[in-house]
């Protein structure tokens, strides 16, 4: 058995998909974003159900779907816990295991390229290892991770490698999170043997080696950490905090959240919530609204019985007030509301907000911080 490695050039990111051959449950290990088409065409072409996005630690050099991978296939999202990326739903500890089909994963902490950073092992239902390692940054063949930013330190990663993950039986397949000259995997044992960066090395003489590195700056970094602390969900809406209806093209106008609270209150209006099943369990309820998905997963195609459920939800005498995320799909849903002959309005800055400076959302607007009825789950 083996992973389907996937490569993203621009980065040159290694991918992991792995399944389980008889339930096709599956799991997808650092995907990035630029790269979820072919991602999601695989997981089609082999008959895949994605139950779990995983990441070795917050990337520096791309960013991840996670957050999309969610939205188009109802998968959940597992980080390490040390990583502060505060959106997955699951935050791995050391030994933390995520079970598809009969196979899982178990989580190896292995920090050093930043403090958060683990690897994980394959094993069968029962624990047992199944030969196989992703080890992220940590390691790489004939290469390490670099321990220069990002709370990397030189002293954790020479631990790492030589502690746990050299400990892990020679014939351990090892599968990178990068590789810059095309090879695709390697041994523990061979690294062990044969690793330019720490085979042989006690700890200072490999401190002192990653401090000579002097490496330039990733080009993506000032970008990538903040939107891999948000599982790569970013801006998508703009807004403000208006009281009285702005009217805009193409639908009767856009509403704050607290105009659409009101509305709702007072019975004028049916507040139809867009977002996906999978966005709603996520980040949250509305009490009260319509659940109608604008798109929806798989492969977030057009919801095909949106019209006339929203016909059935909104009674012509009232308003319609479409709410997403962040306010950018609800503009769509509202347009078309407006064609089916609905007074429709869309509702600014949706449920979470724009993304802050730390790209954390539902700090700056949004229902929820405005302290509108919501609840989880
Ligand atoms: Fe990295």
């Amino acid at each position: 058995m083996k992973p389907i490695q996937l490569f993203d050039p621009a980065s040159s990111t290694y991918t992991y998909v792995l399944f389980d051959q008889a339930t096709r449950e599956a799991l997808i290990i650092d995907p990035v974003d630029e790269q979820i088409e072919r991602d999601l065409a695989v997981l089609r072409e082999y008959g895949l159900k994605l139950l779990w996005t995983v990441e070795t630690h917050a990337h520096a050099d791309h960013i991840t779907s996670a957050g999309l991978l969610t939205e188009h296939t109802g998968a959940q999202t597992a980080a390490p816990a040390g990583c502060g990326i505060t959106t997955a739903a699951t935050q791995l500890q050391n030994s933390s295991v995520l079970k598809f089909g009969q196979l899982q994963i178990r989580a190896l902490a292995t920090p050093g390229h930043t403090a958060g950073s683990m690897s994980y092992v394959w094993e069968d239902g029962q624990g047992a290892s199944l030969g196989h390692v992703f080890t992220g940054d940590t390691l790489l063949i004939n290469g390490c991770g670099r321990t220069d930013f990002q709370s990397g330190s030189a002293a954790d990663l020479y631990r790492s490698l030589t502690q746990v993950l050299f400990a892990l039986p020679d014939s351990t397949t090892v599968w990178p999170g990068h590789d810059y000259q095309g090879r695709s995997h390697s041994s523990i044992g061979a690294e062990k043997k044969s690793n330019a960066r720490v085979a042989g090395k006690t700890e200072a003489e490999f401190v002192a080696i990653m401090a000579e590195l002097h490496l330039p700056k990733p080009k993506r970094i000032d970008e990538a950490v903040p939107a891999n602390l948000t599982s790569g969900l970013r801006h998508d809406a703009g807004g403000g905090a208006l009281l009285t209806a702005r009217v805009s093209e193409g639908y009767a106008g856009d509403v704050s959240a607290q105009l659409a609270h009101q509305w709702m209150q007072s019975g004028e209006a049916v507040l139809i919530d867009v977002r996906t099943d999978a966005e709603r369990e996520w980040v949250g309820f509305i009490p009260g609204a319509v659940a109608l998905a604008w798109k929806q997963w798989p492969g977030m195609a057009m919801n095909a019985g949106f019209d006339e459920a929203l016909r059935a939800a909104v009674p012509p005498s009232k308003k319609a007030l479409m709410l997403c995320r962040s306010g950018v799909r609800s503009i769509a849903a509202a347009k078309r509301a407006t064609e089916l002959g609905l007074q429709a309005y869309n509702i600014l800055e949706g449920f979470e907000g724009d993304p802050d400076e730390h790209a954390h959302r539902g700090h700056k607007g949004g229902w929820r911080y405005q302290n509108l009825p919501w609840r989880q789950g």
